[in-house]
């Protein structure tokens, strides 16, 4: 049986939502019942489905506000599936589905663009024209105006042109993979699917010479995944992972000495780990 991750510790998330915890041996689905694939248009209906059950209630707060949702969660789904639909033509974007064999049903879902692609994160309104979404699909201003009405400018919009500008900064013109979003449907959170749909992309950058780079933006409470996956924090919520590394958490830390774990960062440990790897 496999063996259990050992547990990475990481700051208490400000939503006061509880960490990913290593997943139990007795727990992980055997991996013949889970098929990794990449998605068809067809399948956007159950993602979005999904990104609507996997984050928390209080991300969604934000980001879609009460007072700025359409009547119905149908016209709330359907005006998501066609912010969505332009990327599905891109051949740079990967939709990458896990299925449960014995079923059919998609368990979780990662969307990573491809290294030397240009990046422009799909959740910002501008993706539609760097997706060439209008030329694609013909519709009035005020239908185009309406499928971004549900948003938080200052949440949504804003939030990801800053994470763009951010990610520029870190990796500045290097190729590397971009991943958004990854998510498991609660249901089928810790039996071992995020991990696959984490390693689609990790095995295709630990085979180039040198590696390639994968970066992400990652909730407070994923953080651990990304860490025990060889992912090193860059900021509050960035990850570079540059080849197998082992990152440690807040435990770490606090054998070092009474008193010292409350002002250390897991940010300042990954970053001494990565220097260490680097002599
Ligand atoms: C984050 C998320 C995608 C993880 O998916 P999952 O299917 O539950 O993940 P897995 O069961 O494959 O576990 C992931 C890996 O991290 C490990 N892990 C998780 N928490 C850990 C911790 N605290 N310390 C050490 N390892 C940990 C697991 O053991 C597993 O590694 P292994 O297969 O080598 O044992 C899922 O919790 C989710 O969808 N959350 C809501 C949406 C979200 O926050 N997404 C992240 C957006 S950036």
């Amino acid at each position: 049986m496999a063996q259990k991750a050992e547990f990475i510790k990481i700051p208490p998330a400000p939503s006061g939502l509880p960490q990913t915890t290593p997943t139990e041996p007795e727990r992980r689905l055997p991996s013949s019942d889970i098929s990794i694939s990449e998605a068809t248009v067809e399948d956007l209906p159950r993602i979005v489905e999904g990104f609507y059950a996997s984050f928390p209630p209080q991300f969604w707060e934000r980001k879609e506000p009460l007072a700025l949702r359409p009547p119905t969660e149908a016209i709330r789904h359907e005006r998501f599936i066609r912010r969505l639909l332009p990327t599905f033509s891109n051949p740079n974007v990967h939709w990458i589905i896990a299925k449960h064999v014995p079923t059919n049903a998609i368990m979780g879902v990662a969307g990573w663009t491809a290294p030397g692609a240009p990046i422009h994160n799909f959740f910002r309104r501008s993706a539609v024209d760097f997706f060439g979404w209008r030329s694609q699909y013909a519709c009035s201003d005020a239908e185009y105006d309406a499928l971004w009405s549900v948003l938080n400018k200052e949440a949504w919009e804003d939030q990801f042109t800053k994470d763009d500008e951010t990610r520029k900064q870190v990796l500045g013109d290097e190729p590397h993979w971009y991943l958004a979003p990854l998510f498991t449907f609660p249901e089928w959170q810790g039996r071992g699917v995020g991990k696959l749909l984490l390693s689609w992309a990790i095995e295709q950058a630990d085979k180039t010479e040198p590696v390639t780079p994968l970066y992400l933006e990652s909730t407070p409470t994923a953080r651990a995944v990304y860490m025990h996956c060889g992912f090193v924090p860059q900021g509050d919520w960035n990850f570079v992972r540059r080849g197998p590394a082992v990152v440690r958490g807040l435990e770490a830390e606090e054998g070092r000495g009474e008193g010292k774990a409350a002002s250390v960062s897991v940010d300042a440990v990954a970053v001494e780990k990565e220097a260490a790897v680097a002599e």
